[in-house]
C-alpha cells in the first residue's frame, strides 16, 4: 500500500533519538518565520530580539580578508592557530592572568562550542549542572545534546537578577551536581555580578568540589564605571575547578567569524578538550587569522563601542521604564534586558507584533511604510514552567534612533493589544 506523506513523516520521526526531541527551539529564533512573512508583505521589522551587533568589525581584522592570498585554504591546528593562541595569551595577560600560557587555551568554534565542550567535559549523562534563571537559552540546547540536567535557581527582576544567598545555592547541590554554570555580564538580564557574588561561587566550588564554568563573552560590556570580576582572578585559587568560556563574537563584532576559547589550568580538561578538537579537526583558518589580529585593535575601538552601548542602555532604560505597566531593572552590562510587560502571555504578544500590529513609519520621506518590532519571549530563558510568561528579552544592538522608534512602536502596540 502506498504511504501518505503524513505516515512517512511519522515513521521518520519515530526513528530519531529521544535526545533529539528533547532539544528545544531557540526562543530568540522561533518567531523568525513570522518576521519573514511580515517582511515579504513589505513590513519593516526592527530586530530588537537578537544579539548580533550592528557595530563595525575592526578594520585590522577585515584587512586579513582583503589581503588573503593563501591557496589552498587548509585546515588549522586542532588546539588553534599558533598566532591566535599567542594573541589570546597576550590579551589574557593584559587582564592580569599572567599565569596562563598557551597550553591553558583551546580555540573553539564560537563560545557556543566552548560551552558545549565544557558541559561534556565535566558531566556525564544524568549529572546535574546548576544555572541561574533566567539564563542564556542555548544552555538548554547544549545540556540536551550532552544529556546533562540543568538545575535552575531563580533570580528575580525585583532585585536586578542578582544571585541568591549561598545557602539557597547550596540547597540545590546534590550528589549528582558537577558544576555551576553562570554568565557574567549576563545574557539575558544584563546583570554584572559583584566581587562578593563571585567569591561565593568560588567558595561553593571549593567546598563541594564542583567545577565553576564562567561564561564571560560580554566581559568588556559593563556600565556606570563598573568592571567585571573575571573568574580568571580566582583561577589559581581553584586551578582544577575553574573553566572560563569566552568568545570574540561580541567583543569585536565578529559573530560570523565563529571564534571562541575555553580556558583552564586543569590539565585533564585541556587534554580532553584537545582530543575533542582533534575529532572536529580545526576551527576555520580564515576566521582564526582574522581573530589573531585582536592585539592590533586600537584601544579607541573599545572605548567607542563601550560608550555607544552605554548610551543605548540609557535610552532603552529611560524610554521603557516610563511606559505604564512595564518593569525594567537598569541593565548593568552586556546588551540585553529582561522587561516585564503588562500582558499575560508575552509569547502571544510577540507573535501578534509580527502578524497583526503595524505602525506607519514617521520617516521624513513620507513613505508611511508599515513597521513593527521583534522581541524575544522570555519564557524560553527559564527552565521552570510558567516563569517569564509576561516578560520579553530585548537586545539593544540597534542605533539610538532605531531604539527610540522601537520604544515608540512598543508603547503603541501595548495600547492596541487586547487579546
Ligand atoms: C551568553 C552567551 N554565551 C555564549 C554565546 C555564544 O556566542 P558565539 O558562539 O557567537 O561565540 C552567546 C551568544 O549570543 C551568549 O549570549
Amino acid at each position: 500500500m502506498k504511504k501518505s506523506p503524513e505516515s512517512t513523516t511519522l515513521v521518520f520521526l519515530s526513528m530519531t533519538s529521544q535526545r533529539l526531541s528533547s532539544v528545544p527551539a531557540s526562543p530568540i529564533r522561533k518567531l523568525v518565520p513570522y518576521a519573514t512573512a511580515a517582511k515579504k508583505a513589505g513590513v519593516k521589522v526592527y530586530h530588537f530580539n537578537i544579539g548580533d551587533p550592528d557595530i563595525k568589525t575592526p578594520e585590522v581584522m577585515l584587512q586579513v580578508l582583503r589581503d588573503w592570498d593563501r591557496n589552498p585554504v587548509g585546515y588549522s591546528q586542532s588546539q588553534g592557530e599558533p598566532s591566535l593562541l599567542e594573541s589570546l595569551k597576550i590579551y589574557y595577560h593584559g587582564l592580569g592572568a599572567i599565569f596562563l600560557d598557551t597550553s591553558h587555551l583551546q580555540v573553539t568554534i564560537g563560545g557556543s562550542e566552548a560551552i558545549s565542550w565544557a558541559l561534556f567535559a565535566v558531566a556525564d549523562p544524568g549529572d546535574e549542572i546548576i544555572v541561574f534563571e533566567p539564563f542564556y537559552a542555548n544552555y538548554n540546547t547544549y545540556a540536551a545534546v550532552n544529556g546533562v540536567q540543568l538545575v535552575p535557581i531563580p533570580t528575580n527582576l525585583s532585585d536586578g537578577f542578582h544571585l541568591p544567598a549561598q545557602s539557597v545555592i547550596e540547597g540545590k547541590i546534590t550528589k549528582k551536581t558537577k558544576a555551576i554554570l553562570y554568565c557574567n555580564p549576563n545574557n539575558p538580564t544584563g546583570t554584572v555580578y559583584s566581587k562578593s557574588e563571585i567569591e561565593t561561587l568560588v567558595a561553593l566550588a571549593k567546598k563541594h568540589g564542583l567545577f565553576l564554568l564562567s561564561d564571560e563573552v560580554y566581559r568588556e560590556f559593563t556600565y556606570d564605571g563598573a568592571r567585571q570580576v573575571s573568574l580568571l582572578s580566582f583561577m589559581q585559587e581553584i586551578p582544577e575547578h575553574a573553566i572560563v568560556l569566552d568568545s570574540l563574537s561580541k567583543r569585536y563584532s565578529v559573530c560570523g567569524a565563529r571564534i571562541g576559547a575555553l580556558i583552564s589550568l586543569n590539565q585533564d580538561i585541556m587534554a580532553g578538550v584537545l582530543r575533542i578538537g582533534q575529532g572536529r579537526l580545526s576551527a576555520g583558518l580564515i576566521d582564526q587569522l582574522m581573530a589573531a589580529k585582536l592585539t592590533k585593535v586600537p584601544v579607541s575601538y573599545f572605548q567607542e563601542v563601550h560608550d555607544e552601548y552605554e548610551k543605548r542602555r540609557d535610552v532603552l532604560y529611560e524610554g521603557l521604564r516610563h511606559i505604564p505597566g512595564v518593569t525594567i531593572p537598569k541593565p548593568e552590562g552586556a546588551f540585553y534586558a529582561i522587561v516585564g510587560l503588562p500582558v499575560e502571555d508575552a509569547e502571544h504578544f510577540c507573535q501578534w507584533l509580527l502578524t497583526d500590529f503595524r505602525d506607519p513609519s514617521p520617516s521624513a520621506d513620507g513613505s508611511g511604510q508599515a513597521e513593527t518590532v521583534m522581541v524575544a519571549p522570555a519564557a524560553g530563558f527559564y527552565a521552570t514552567p510558567g516563569k517569564g510568561k509576561n516578560e520579553v528579552r530585548i537586545a539593544y544592538v540597534l542605533s539610538i534612533p532605531d531604539i527610540i522608534r522601537c520604544i515608540d512602536i512598543l508603547t503603541k502596540a501595548l495600547n492596541a493589544y487586547h487579546p
